[in-house]
């Protein structure tokens, strides 16, 4: 049985084009799977500070008991990332980025020595390569131009990590008027009915 992390990022919550996407998704790949689903709108993550570094570098045995608290975000975090077998990203565009919401959980993924390491050939991703959908709405128009801030971003974290397996996935021009919305949101669907196939397989 796969095991599908999704995580959602959308202040709209379900209401959000992201979260219905990933949902139309995941109800595509069928019953057998074990889900696991995390919803950054109704369970934010605060910002990372120093204290929760210091408490992934204490090592555990010795953490405090406000250092064990924090250092669990993380420590589940990872955990439920080296268990899954395909990670689906809901990612709107909020001013020019992605949301700070899912912001907070990338910084909490990049852990050296657990999840990369520096080298001297450079930077060691660490995390066993899996597929990871990348589901990005938009109000206006942006793939494959320089403003598309959101692609390399998310490219270069999670190759930097070791996952490499990205499948991009956009629905755009959410926001200028119904019929492109609708065109938008039915091409994306029928991307991921053939993503689904795929990675099922
Ligand atoms: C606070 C905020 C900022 C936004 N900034 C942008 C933006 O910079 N570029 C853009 O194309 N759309 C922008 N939008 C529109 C969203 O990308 C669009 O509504 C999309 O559907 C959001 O995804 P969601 O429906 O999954 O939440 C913004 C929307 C909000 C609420």
């Amino acid at each position: 049985m796969k095991h599908v992390l999704v995580i959602n990022s959308s202040i709209s919550g379900d209401n959000g084009h992201s979260s219905k996407l990933s949902k139309a998704f995941i109800d595509q790949l069928g019953s057998d799977i074990n889900l696991t689903e995390i919803d950054l709108n109704a369970a934010p993550l605060p910002h990372l500070m120093m204290a929760e570094l210091a408490a992934w570098m204490t090592p555990a045995a010795d953490r405090t008991a406000e250092q064990q608290q924090l250092a669990h975000y993380s420590d589940n975090l990872i955990n439920q990332v080296q268990t899954a077998d395909l990670i689906m990203l809901g990612v709107p565009m909020y001013n020019f980025g992605i949301p700070s919401q899912l912001k907070s959980l990338l910084d909490r993924l990049a852990r050296a020595g657990v999840t990369f390491k520096y080298t001297d050939k450079g930077p060691v991703g660490l995390l066993a390569d899996k597929p990871v959908i990348i589901l990005a709405t938009r109000g206006g128009l942006y793939q494959g131009t320089p403003a598309d801030s959101q692609t390399p971003f998310l490219t270069s974290f999670f190759n930097f990590i070791g996952l490499t397996q990205l499948h991009f996935v956009y629905a755009e021009g959410l926001n200028m008027g119904e019929e492109a919305a609708q065109q938008a949101l039915t091409a994306a669907r029928q991307q991921l009915g053939k993503l689904s196939e795929k990675v099922a397989a």
